[in-house]
Parts: C-alpha cells; sequence; structure tokens
C-alpha cells in the first residue's frame, strides 16, 4: 500500500495545458512523480505537455527531469525517472489555434492514450474560454457521468471580479457539467484544513462553544516573508493580495471554520454549508475609530527592494502587498463576532493559521485572592484561544491559562498541542499530491464551486469597488504589515506569534 493508502488504477491521460510553466515545473509534476514513485497510481498514465515553446519529447522530459531534480520532495533515482519520463510527451501548439487539438485528439482515436482525461489548465485565465472551446470543437470533452471520462483542473485566480467570474463560469458550464469542473484551491488540500472539520464535528467539546456566547473573536493569517522572488512581479501587480489570497484561500478557511455541521461529508453537502456562510459574510461597518480594510504595500530598506522597485512592477504601482479586512457573518451563530482577516507579503514571518478567540473568564474572581504578602501575578491570564496552524509545523494548539507551580498565585498561558510532526513521523502529502489523487478520483469536495467563487467575488466587490483610489500604507520589511491594521481590531492586538 502507498503512502496515500489509495491507488487509483483507471488509467489516464494527464493534459497539461501551460506545460512548460513555473507551476507544472514547481508543483504539477513533482506531485505526479510522487504519486507514481508511491504506487498511488496506476502504471497506465500518460502525461502530455501543452505549450507554444519548441521541444520534442525527450527535450521535455529533459526539462521535467531538471524541476523534478530542482522541486521534488520525494527523492529523484535515475530508473525511476527514466520510468517516470517514458509516460511523457510534449505536444506543441497555441492553445488559442483549434488546428493544435487535432493531433491531440487522433491520438486519444488510436489509442495511443489512455481514455480517460484530465486537462490541467495551468494558464492565465484569459485563455481559458479558448481552450476550453477549442476542447469541445476538436469533440476532446466526453459527456458528464459517461466513460471514458473527461475533467477540468482550473488554476486561479477565477476572475479579477464577480462579472468576470460569472462569464469564465457561463465558458466552462456552456462546455462542461459542473461536476466535470475542478476550480482548484491548493489550500483546501492542506491536511490541517481538512482536519478543521473533524476537528469540530467528531469531538463534542468543542463544537458547543464555537458560537457568538463564547467565542470573541476569530483571526485568520496568511503571512509570508518572500517579495517577488519567484519572479511574479508583472502577475501580482496586476492582481495585489486582496486577489490574490483573501477571495479564495481565506474565505475559504473561514467557511470550514464557521459553517454549520453539514448533512454528510459529500462535495454537495460541504459546500451548501459553505455557500451559506458565504450569503451572510460582509464587511464590516467602519467606525470612527475602527476602519475595516486596511492595504499595505511593502517598503524597501538596504537589503530588499520596495515593491514598486521590483523587477516588472509598474514604479507608480498602488497594488496593495497586505490587505486586513473586517469581516462580520450576519448569522444566527456568528452575529456580533468580528472576523479578522490579514495577509501579505515580505512579512516578519511564514505562517499561515486561524485563531478563534474565546471571551476573557470573569476575572474577578481571581483580583478578591487574598495573597498574603506574595505577588499576584494575574497580567498571564489570557483568553482561551484555539488555533489551527496550517503552515508550517502543521498543528492544532489550545492556549489555556494554567498556575504555575509557586507558593505565588502567578498564572501563565500554556499550550495544549497536537502537531502532526510529534505525532506522525511521516512527511504530510503536498496540497496538489492530494488534490490531483481527488480529481483522479472524481471527489470534488475540496474544489470550488461555481455559487462559491461568485459568492465571493460578491462579498468583496465593495472594497474592490474602492480600491482604484485608495493609496496603500507603505510598511517596513519584515513587520507585520502597516500599524494602521492593528485599528481595525475591537480587541487586544492581532496574534504576532
Ligand atoms: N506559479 C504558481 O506558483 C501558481 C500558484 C497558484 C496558481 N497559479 C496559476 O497557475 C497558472 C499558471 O501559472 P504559472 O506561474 O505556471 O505561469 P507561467 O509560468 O507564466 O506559465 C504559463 C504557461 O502557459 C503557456 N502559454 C501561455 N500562452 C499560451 C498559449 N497561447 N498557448 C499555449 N500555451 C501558452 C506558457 O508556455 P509557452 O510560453 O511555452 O507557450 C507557459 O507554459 C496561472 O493561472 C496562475 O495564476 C500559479
Amino acid at each position: 500500500m502507498s503512502a496515500f493508502e489509495v491507488r487509483i488504477e483507471e488509467p489516464v491521460t494527464f493534459v497539461i495545458s501551460g506545460a512548460t510553466g513555473d507551476l507544472t515545473r514547481r508543483k504539477l509534476i513533482p506531485a505526479l512523480y510522487t504519486l507514481f514513485k508511491e504506487g498511488a497510481i496506476t502504471e497506465d498514465f500518460a502525461v502530455v505537455g501543452f505549450a507554444r515553446r519548441e521541444y520534442d519529447n525527450s527535450g521535455f522530459c529533459k526539462l521535467m527531469a531538471e524541476a523534478l531534480r530542482e522541486h521534488s520532495r520525494t527523492p529523484v533515482d535515475e530508473t525511476s525517472l527514466k520510468a517516470f519520463c517514458s509516460h511523457l510527451s510534449y505536444h506543441r501548439g497555441d492553445l488559442s489555434d483549434a488546428a493544435a487539438y487535432a493531433g491531440l485528439k487522433a491520438k486519444f482515436d488510436d489509442d495511443t492514450l489512455p481514455a480517460n482525461r484530465l486537462f490541467y489548465l495551468s494558464i492565465t485565465p484569459d485563455l481559458i474560454e479558448s481552450a476550453v472551446n477549442n476542447l469541445r470543437n476538436a469533440g476532446l470533452i466526453t459527456l458528464p457521468h459517461s466513460k471514458p471520462w473527461t475533467r477540468v483542473v482550473v488554476e486561479k485566480p477565477f476572475g479579477r471580479d464577480l462579472q468576470s467570474a460569472q462569464a469564465l463560469n457561463r465558458v466552462l458550464l456552456s462546455h462542461l457539467d459542473e461536476t466535470q469542473i475542478y476550480r482548484i484551491d491548493h489550500y483546501l488540500g492542506k491536511e490541517t484544513v481538512q482536519n478543521i472539520l473533524s476537528f469540530r464535528f467528531a469531538n463534542t467539546i468543542f463544537e458547543p462553544v464555537f458560537n457568538r456566547t463564547y467565542v470573541d473573536n476569530i483571526q485568520i493569517t496568511a503571512a509570508e516573508t518572500v517579495g517577488m522572488e519567484s519572479g511574479r512581479g508583472a502577475f501580482y501587480d496586476q492582481t495585489g493580495a486582496l486577489r490574490d489570497m483573501v477571495v479564495n484561500h481565506l474565505f475559504q478557511l473561514l467557511c470550514l471554520v464557521t459553517m454549520e455541521p453539514p448533512d454528510g461529508l459529500e462535495a454537495r453537502s460541504i459546500r451548501n454549508e459553505k455557500m451559506k456562510v458565504l450569503r451572510a459574510l460582509r464587511l464590516a461597518d467602519a467606525t470612527k475609530h475602527h476602519p475595516a480594510v486596511c492595504f499595505g504595500q511593502y517598503g524597501g530598506d538596504g537589503k530588499t527592494k520596495a515593491f514598486r522597485g521590483e523587477d516588472r512592477v509598474r514604479p507608480q504601482s498602488k497594488t496593495e502587498t497586505f490587505a486586513a479586512l473586517r469581516m462580520e457573518i450576519s448569522n444566527w451563530r456568528w452575529a456580533g463576532v468580528p472576523v479578522y482577516l490579514r495577509t501579505g507579503k515580505r512579512l516578519a514571518k511564514k505562517t499561515t493559521e486561524i485563531a478563534v478567540q474565546f471571551k476573557v473568564p470573569p476575572l474577578s474572581l481571581f483580583q478578591h485572592v487574598a495573597c498574603k504578602g506574595d505577588v499576584c501575578d494575574l497580567a498571564g491570564v489570557k483568553p482561551n484561544t484555539l488555533i489551527f496552524r496550517i503552515q508550517p509545523d502543521e498543528g492544532i494548539f489550545l492556549q489555556v491559562s494554567a498556575k504555575r507551580p509557586s507558593m505565588q498565585l502567578v498564572v501563565e498561558s500554556v499550550n495544549m498541542d497536537f502537531s502532526y510532526s510529534g505525532k506522525w513521523a511521516k512527511e504530510l502529502p503536498d496540497a496538489y499530491e492530494r488534490l490531483l489523487l481527488d480529481a483522479l478520483r472524481g471527489d470534488s469536495t475540496l474544489f470550488t464551486r461555481s455559487d462559491e467563487v461568485e459568492a465571493e467575488w460578491e462579498v468583496v466587490a465593495a472594497v474592490l469597488a474602492g480600491a482604484a483610489e485608495r493609496e496603500p500604507l507603505i510598511y517596513a520589511p519584515g513587520s507585520w504589515g502597516p500599524a494602521e491594521a492593528d485599528r481595525l481590531l475591537f480587541t487586544d492586538g492581532w496574534r504576532n506569534e
């Protein structure tokens, strides 16, 4: 049995559009190599790389071998590399050129390629329409619920706003059934994210306190220390932190941590519950002392460039590299509980976590303790906080207050923790490995449905409307973003641990 504890026996062809790009090299090919080496997929598979650059099969194989040596988490040995390469081929063509698809179709028709097909669109959204139209016109898309099957994986960003997301959905749904479309959000492939639902609904002790009576606020942070190192300046300058991170990853985390118990664990039930949260989710009102939105942009220092000085970024760019929002969920469970979202580049620490902060206990109980000369240090009494750490050091931690052994009454905050590395020695699968396996199994639970993506864009419509005029606040690299972001909070401060 493989480390994945599943093996997909169905033969399949992966057609990767955008096969010479960054995502293919860093994530997709390494994920496929691991699945192959671990025996999680059948030997009867083919990978067809589709892009414009000039390669033949052996040149493409060489390019992918280099990518694997650089990025694979699974050790690369020459024997398996050779075996893996025997499954790869390259199909040169322009995705918007109908003629480029005929050769591909012929290979399926003469049984050179396994008939089940997974088209992975690792391309920018502007190419999706012509790619899908051409797949349809070339007869490469089989009927829904039929054998052989056709599935299409679509990368983020899924549109730039509500209108473009709706247009993209119209195009996809005019040629494919919703069950054939897999809109990927790789955050959902991470172990701790999947564990949120098990943790909440497979235990009795947490769910009764997951509501407005006990929870003071929820903070969701996705902080990165990197800037534009990966050469994504042009893309990021057009996108910004809100579109890149909030309207997909952070909203999806928010949904999982606040949704009602689903009536089952299949895709439909979970997505229905997430949709209810998204319908109730809105940007909180700004008050005189507490804005609801803060946009920042990293400045430079002696060692690192300011965002405006990065390669392929406009020198006057107003694009935000930091976004913080105060949201509210207008439903019975969460009314009145602020949900703070924060994400940014060049911040103090690389971390993604959800912190559910509970209300403070009635401290007056402790204040009446007679200390008789001893110092009663009660400053350590902190609100209980439940932390889902998504990356790095995946795990779940509960902060509680406890008395330190001492003659004095000294209360400290201590952690009850469950970390994956402590409990299970084995390395966690990469999110793309998990999600590719799910797409092969036809399980769309961890992918985003059309109505979800549209609802996500609808929630930020008001923020996007004002974004062009908003001058981002410059923050120091290595900080936690602009100080102004602290003013969003009705509580003591962001959890910067
Ligand atoms: N890179 C990441 O870490 C990452 C993370 C999350 C999501 N994504 C998303 O994944 C997608 C791909 O990102 P990427 O970083 O891999 O982009 P990239 O490095 O710019 O690669 C784009 C790919 O598309 C191909 N391409 C462009 N125009 C084409 C055309 N007309 N016909 C055929 N092929 C064409 C390019 O190959 P040729 O030049 O050879 O044609 C190249 O292989 C984007 O939607 C991005 O937002 C990327």
